[in-house]
């Protein structure tokens, strides 16, 4: 009952949304020439149903008060809040990205700021409610199903934008994170439409963290995870418009690599020349080995004994041995 009335109300804010951005002055000057000027086509907006807030006080507020939706609910699905007792639109001047669900109906928005600044956050998205459980969203799984289906792999980036930018380009089988660690609900509902999930983030610190924290959930849930790291000061929506559909696709394939593998380098390097740290290296990663524990993997599995110990310098035996040590427990 609730969650049916957040799904009409936010069915009504996007069509209000939408409305703004293609048909009113306002939104065409504002938001419209914006999402132009970063090189999207009105037909990729359309397609995910992008949209624009008036940059007024309750401009969408009292068109939903008009049409007889329930303050609280209102409140609830984080398009209005309370200031001084008034009922305020949330997303003011900002650009929306509705998010839907698995069937196509709209769960919550993300809203981006026009120009950002010290004051303001650069994306505001809806509050956790009963239809808009942040763990469980893939920004962008609608669009991308049929895609993944086809491919057999699913992309993930981080942002909406480098979602829409790779569908503008060809590229359809992608979801984004919201730039958060993976949950196991988000590794699951990969792992129903594929298991091959290739991580594309960007190639700094932080970027390479955030793929490889999900690391051990995904190998648990019996995904086989790529990496691929986009260049310095570059995102996925940055870097195809910069070089083009072709090579952005030449460059995926050019670079995955197993994220294992990825994490063994990382390690190593960092355990250079002394001993402790590489003892520490070889057991953490015989535990991840360990955990690509099914049966339908026992090739998978042999094969990244033999690369790893290749690359600690070590015997496959041993490695094996140490292996099984940690599958036993
Ligand atoms: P653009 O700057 O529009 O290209 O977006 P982006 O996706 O490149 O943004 P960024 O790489 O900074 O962040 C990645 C994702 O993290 C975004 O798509 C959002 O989902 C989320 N994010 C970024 N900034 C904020 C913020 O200020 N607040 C919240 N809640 N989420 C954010
Ligand atoms: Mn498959
Ligand atoms: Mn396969
Ligand atoms: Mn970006
Ligand atoms: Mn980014």
């Amino acid at each position: 009952q609730l969650a049916d009335s957040l799904y009409i109300l936010n069915g009504f804010a996007q069509k209000f949304f939408s409305d703004a951005l293609f048909n009113t002055e306002e939104g065409q000057d504002i938001g419209l020439s914006y999402l132009k000027e970063r090189g999207f086509n009105e037909e990729i907006m359309r397609k995910f149903q992008l949209g624009y807030c008036p940059d007024q006080r309750d401009t969408f507020a009292r068109a939903a008060l008009a049409a007889q939706y329930n303050p609280e609910y209102l409140q609830k699905s984080g398009l209005v809040v309370l200031r001084d007792e008034k009922l305020i639109d949330n997303y003011r001047g900002r650009i929306i990205f509705p998010v839907h669900n698995q069937t196509g109906k709209v769960i919550g928005f993300g809203a981006r700021i026009i120009r950002s600044n010290d004051r303001a956050p650069k994306y505001i998205n809806t509050p956790e409610n009963e239809i808009y459980v942040k763990s469980k969203i893939l920004y962008g799984s609608y669009q991308a199903r049929q895609a993944i289906d086809k491919a057999d792999e699913c992309l993930l980036v981080e942002g909406y934008t480098d979602v829409i930018s790779l569908h503008q380009a060809g590229i359809e089988n992608v979801v984004a994170s919201g730039g958060t660690s993976l949950t196991i609900d988000q590794l699951r509902l990969v792992r129903k439409y594929t298991h091959h999930l290739t991580i594309i983030y960007d190639g700094d610190n932080a970027g390479i963290k955030a793929a490889l924290r999900g690391l051990d959930l995904a190998l648990e849930e019996g995904l086989d995870v790529k990496l691929v790291l986009i260049p310095d000061k570059e995102d996925p929506d940055s870097y195809v418009r910069r070089i083009g559909a072709a090579a952005f696709r030449d460059f995926v394939a050019a670079n995955k690599k197993d994220v294992i593998l990825f994490q063994l380098e990382v390690a190593l390097k960092d355990a250079a020349n002394d001993t402790n740290k590489k003892a520490a290296v070889v057991n953490q990663v015989a535990e991840t080995i360990a955990r690509i524990n099914k049966a339908e993997d026992f090739t998978r599995q042999q094969d990244y004994i033999r690369q790893s110990a290749e690359l600690l310098h070590i015997e496959e035996t041993g490695l094996h041995t140490l292996v099984n040590k940690y599958i036993r427990e």
